[in-house]
């Protein structure tokens, strides 16, 4: 690193040990660790995770930093403060939850800041601005904690947010999360150096949803066994491990992770009327040849079956019409298109 970079990463590590002073020892941080308990993380985890304080003032980092001698335009670059029209600097972080974020050498770059009382048009988080220390395109929250789990349990967690990361972690430590961008190719190889598994948890809301999808399809096309551990609806696992525990959790979500294949059936099925025959055949003509590329012959039986009772289409005519999309087909495609078979779902279309 070089001397300015050496520097910035000073100056974020002394409010990170400001804010978390404020919030452990301080009066002025006591509704703000009341919060914190209150939503359930411990004191062992707000201390593993230097969880802190930011002032409701204008200048507290500003005049520390001052003070101890930084370069105040270093600092601003570093994403710590904001430059006034008059040359002075006041603070980009106040009056929130302080969540450090550290990088894969497990360095802080920056910071996840939470409000605590809703505010009108205040973002509920407001992190660190992409500086070239912090990047959220290749940051993935916790990865450096949880690189030795990730080896030894043969495969990474993905969380949505970095706050399940944290209330996961008791029972579940080889868990990383994105911070609130869709998952990149630069996340993807920095797990693939570890494991070429991944549970994706997402929240059991719509947006988590639909995100699941996209990143299974994301790490599966970068050949990654994809499962997916669902939770009830509207609950995110912070949400869930408050009701019922971070032992439950592990137990009941996160080693009962649906295979992909079954995720993908459950996902194009919740979007579709299964009550109507359109709905029950664009299922059909989604799921058919998913299933069809599918290497092992138990697994396309057993997929077919619940295609099967899913649209009350016998067995036996969803496997007559899955022939046409199996690989075989594929080869033939050199053929010349005036010559190809017709491809698809003539039975259903029919
Ligand atoms: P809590 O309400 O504290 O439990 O947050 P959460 O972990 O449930 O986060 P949520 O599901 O709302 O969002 C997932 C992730 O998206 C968060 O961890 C953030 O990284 C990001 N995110 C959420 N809200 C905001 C926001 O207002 N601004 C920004 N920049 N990111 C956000
Ligand atoms: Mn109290
Ligand atoms: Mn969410
Ligand atoms: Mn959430
Ligand atoms: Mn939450």
């Amino acid at each position: 690193a070089n001397l300015n970079e050496r520097s910035q990463l000073e100056g974020i590590s002394l409010l990170e040990k400001l804010f978390h002073h404020l919030l452990m020892n301080t009066e002025e941080g006591h509704d703000a660790l009341e919060y914190l308990l209150n939503r359930g993380f411990n004191e062992s985890q707000l201390n593993q995770y230097k969880v802190g304080w930011a002032l409701p003032g204008w200048e507290t980092a500003a005049k520390l930093l001052e003070k101890k001698g930084f370069d105040l335009s270093l600092m601003e670059d570093a994403g710590l403060l904001i430059k006034r029209d008059d040359g002075s600097y006041f603070d980009r972080f106040k009056n929130r939850v302080m969540f450090p974020i550290e990088d894969s050498k497990g360095r802080t770059v920056g910071f996840s800041g939470r409000i605590i009382s809703p505010e009108k048009n205040e973002p509920k988080y407001l992190n660190s601005p992409e500086t070239p220390l912090f990047q959220k395109n290749s940051l993935l929250f916790n990865f450096h904690r949880a690189r030795g789990a990730i080896r030894k349990e043969k495969f990474a967690v993905l969380f949505e947010g970095f706050a399940d990361v944290i209330a996961a972690s008791e029972t579940v430590s080889n868990a990383v999360a994105t911070m609130g961008t869709s998952l990149t190719k630069q996340h993807i190889q920095q797990i693939k150096r570890l494991t070429d598994t991944v549970v994706i948890c997402y929240d059991g809301d719509h947006a988590g949803t639909e995100a699941a999808y996209k990143s299974s399809r994301e790490l599966a096309s970068n050949g990654m066994t994809v499962k997916v551990a669902k939770l009830p609806s509207g609950e995110d696992p912070d949400d869930y491990i408050q009701k019922f525990g971070a032992e439950k959790f592990r137990t009941d979500i996160i080693q009962q992770p649906l295979s992909l294949m079954a995720f993908k059936m459950w996902y194009l099925r919740s979007g579709k009327s299964l009550q109507s025959e359109d709905g029950r055949l664009s299922y059909i003509n989604a799921v058919l040849p998913e299933i069809s590329e599918l290497s092992s012959a138990v697994e396309k039986e057993l997929y077919l079956k619940q295609l099967s009772d899913d649209t009350g289409v016998s067995f036996s005519s969803l496997e007559e019409q899955m022939k046409s999309y199996s690989p075989v087909q594929k080869q033939i495609q050199v053929i010349p298109e005036s010559v190809q078979p017709q491809k698809k779902s003539s039975i259903l279309k029919a």
